[in-house]
């Protein structure tokens, strides 16, 4: 059975064996293991019942590491990473011979990552190799944000969760990219689109689908709940649907309706929105509630990443 804890030589042990184990980050939780090594990458995609065509993202502890596994930094993606430093972001890079295929799904590109909680810095500045983590769920099931969420679905089948935590953004990484003009942003998340425009105006919103699979992890099926989940004007689902046992996912809703009502921030913060959003979807999905009603959020910050979540995760 999974052991949950915070002993980093414990964790260390257990990828030293080319094991994996569930990695905190401020994000969401990552199955982690040895980015280098082909064992541990295919018990990666085989406990997370992944398909090998979806690459994975790697995770180093500071910006000199990034180095070691690509052979160029864009001059305008050096600029974003030395401002952000670690944090909710990942660079699409060329990648050295030293990456395996295996990571990349055979892609000239590895995706790569700074993470900044506190234990995970700890665990990667400790190992002399960098770790894959693709989120912790079952492919196509809701991101986790906590140790409990890891050891919930996954717990048979790994040895141990380093347990930093609830995260404390709540979304995956932003992921970008460059094309020798414009910063590319290929999914929304942990960071805003206004946060990086500060940096670099020239930004290009290129959000791959699954017809475009640029980052394959983007099908539209991406972060859903088992049960079936209607995106939309909460008042307009709830008349179309008062036959039906629902669950309610609101915004800035200062009264709750039922206990099958959960709001996302009563106050209107939309970080705290970020953080309760997969908590939320996956407390939902696991009550007597027969479906689930949303709203969105104002299309701006992290609320467009929020949005997109919830896109995917509604039919
Ligand atoms: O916040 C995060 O990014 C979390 C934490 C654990 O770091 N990780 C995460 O990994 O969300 P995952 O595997 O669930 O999503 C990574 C996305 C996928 O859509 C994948 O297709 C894309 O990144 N990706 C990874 N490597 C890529 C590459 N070389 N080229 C294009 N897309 C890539
Ligand atoms: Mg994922």
């Amino acid at each position: 059975m999974v052991e949950i804890g915070t002993n980093i030589e414990t964790a260390i042990y257990h990828l030293r064996k080319k094991d994996v184990i569930g990695l905190p980050t401020e994000t969401v939780y990552g199955l982690a293991g040895n980015a280098l090594n082909e064992q541990a990458i295919l018990k990666i995609f085989e406990v997370k019942n992944r398909p090998f065509f979806d690459p994975l993202i790697i995770h180093v502890a500071d910006i000199d590491s990034v180095s070691d596994y690509v052979t160029y930094i864009p001059p305008a993606l050096k600029k974003i990473m030395t401002h952000f430093g670690a944090g909710p972001i990942t660079y699409l890079l060329q990648r050295k011979a030293i990456i395996p295929d295996l990571v990349t799904a055979g892609l000239e590109r590895v995706a790569i990552r700074i993470p900044k909680n506190p234990l995970a810095q700890q665990l990667l500045s400790s190992l002399d190799f960098p770790l894959a983590a693709p989120s912790a769920n079952p492919f196509g099931y809701i991101s986790p944000t906590s140790a409990q969420h890891v050891a919930q679905q996954l717990g048979e089948k790994i040895p141990y969760v380093l347990d930093g935590g609830v995260c404390s953004v709540g979304l995956e990484s932003t992921i970008i990219g460059w094309d020798g003009t414009s910063v590319l942003v290929h999914r929304l998340g942990g960071l805003s689109l206004e946060e990086l425009k500060e940096v670099n105006e020239n930004i290009k919103l290129e959000l791959s689908i699954s017809s475009n699979p640029i980052s394959p992890g983007q099908l539209d099926t991406h972060y859903a709940p088992r049960k079936k989940m209607y995106l939309g004007d909460i008042n307009i689902l709830k008349q179309e649907f008062h036959h039906t046992n629902y669950g309610l996912l609101t915004f800035g809703s200062q009264k709750l309706l039922s206990d099958l009502h959960l709001d996302l921030s009563k106050n209107g913060s939309i970080e705290e929105a970020a953080i309760n959003l997969f908590a939320y979807m996956r407390q939902l999905d696991d009550s007597n509630c027969e479906i689930i009603l949303a709203e969105a959020l104002p299309e701006v910050g992290l609320g467009r990443a929020i949005n997109d979540r919830l896109r995917r995760a509604s039919c």
